[in-house]
């Protein structure tokens, strides 16, 4: 059988320890050929340390020697690579988020769309366990009503890489992790939509010099993204729901909620629980669900290489991406003007 010819571009931190272990683990039906990264060195290291052939200092010298890619760069340049991949015919995986904004976005999109080439972007919290298991519970909770989101980390803001620069990534703790909760949460609220948006934004604390971090340590001068944002989002079926997210909060601990008050039920995903009324009483359902991260991405190569090789259909449609990424423009617009916006 024919193995899809994978290529990574930026091979940093999550090509290295999530994308190449899962294709590692696929090798029937996937083989890296080939890296790619501005930074010579770090490529050839990656590609020695993980017997991989090929080292490209030009991603458009990749495209003729494989199938697919996947991108692993800085959030501003998943668009400008995306589209000269697709529009060479070669499939493509882009990390999350889909692009700095949603013009962008819509550029990738139509690429896709003109070259019927298969594109994924890597939001894998649908695929960790939990989250499909909430997805199978959505219909006895019934319509929603309340849906609640938190990502929030206690004092992480990332000290490596280019996180902190907006030029870059586009934005902070929103952008970069806010984002899988609310790919998440709109997942399982489907089909009901996101339709306005009131937010703020806030950069107060991570200005401040000497912070306590424990994700290392950073210029707290250079820092120009949001390390705190609140938002509230109105749905086309009049539900609403309720986010935050940090990366520098002071709080106990670091969490991960989202959970749904339904008209039947109720569910909450990390850990997965079911509330429902039953015999004119509460009951709760527990199950031994799992929420591992390398799990779900080995689960979402698996089902963009299947997509690829035609075999399974993709799980993570890129038009949902880009419904995130134009939320995530919202709350920052909605910030920025003090008002609400309505998503298109
Ligand atoms: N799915 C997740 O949970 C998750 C987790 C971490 C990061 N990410 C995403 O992955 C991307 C990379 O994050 P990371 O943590 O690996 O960052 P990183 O800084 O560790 O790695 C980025 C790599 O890209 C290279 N690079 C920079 N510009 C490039 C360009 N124009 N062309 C080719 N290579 C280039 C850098 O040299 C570096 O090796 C980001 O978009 C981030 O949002 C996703």
């Amino acid at each position: 059988m024919k193995r899809l010819r994978m290529g990574l571009i930026g091979v940093g931190g999550i090509a290295e320890n999530r994308h190449i272990p899962a294709y590692q683990a696929l090798t029937e039906h996937v083989e890296i050929v080939a890296v790619q990264d501005v930074n010579l060195v770090r490529a050839k290291e990656v590609a020695e340390k993980n017997a991989i052939p090929n080292v490209f200092e030009d991603y458009l010298k990749m495209f003729p020697h494989v199938d697919a890619v996947t991108i692993c760069t800085p959030n501003k340049f998943h668009e400008p690579i995306a589209v000269a991949a697709l529009n060479q015919g070669v499939h493509v995986l882009c990390e999350k988020p889909m692009a700095m904004n949603a013009d962008e976005g819509k550029r990738m999109l139509e690429a896709a769309e003109a070259n019927n080439k298969i594109f994924m972007i890597g939001y894998h919290y649908r695929f960790v366990d939990s989250v499909m298991l909430a997805k199978e519970s959505m219909q006895e909770v019934g319509a929603p009503i309340v849906t609640r989101v938190q990502a929030l980390r206690q004092r992480k803001v990332p000290g490596w890489g280019v996180f902190i620069n907006k030029q870059l990534q586009g934005g902070g703790s929103l952008i970069d992790w806010g984002c899988h909760l609310l790919d998440a949460a709109f997942w399982l609220l489907a089909p009901s939509k996101p339709i306005e948006v009131s937010a703020q934004t806030y950069q107060r604390l991570s200005k401040q010099p000497n912070q306590v971090n424990d994700w290392g340590s950073y210029d707290h001068e250079a820092m120009d993204v949001d390390d705190h944002v609140s938002a509230y989002i109105r749905f086309d079926d009049g539900s609403t729901l309720l986010f935050e997210c940090s990366w520098a909060a002071n709080i106990k601990a670091d969490k991960t909620h989202i959970s749904i008050s339904g008209e039947n039920g109720g569910v909450n995903v990390f850990p997965y629980e079911f509330y429902q009324p039953k015999h004119h009483r509460m009951m709760e359902t527990r199950a031994d669900t799992k929420e591992d991260q390398q799990e779900a991405a080995f689960l979402q190569a698996q089902n963009f290489v299947d997509a690829c090789l035609g075999k399974d259909t993709l799980k993570s449609n890129p038009k949902d991406a880009l419904l995130v990424t134009k939320v995530i423009d919202a709350i920052y617009e909605s910030s920025e003007q003090g008002k609400s916006i309505s998503i298109n």
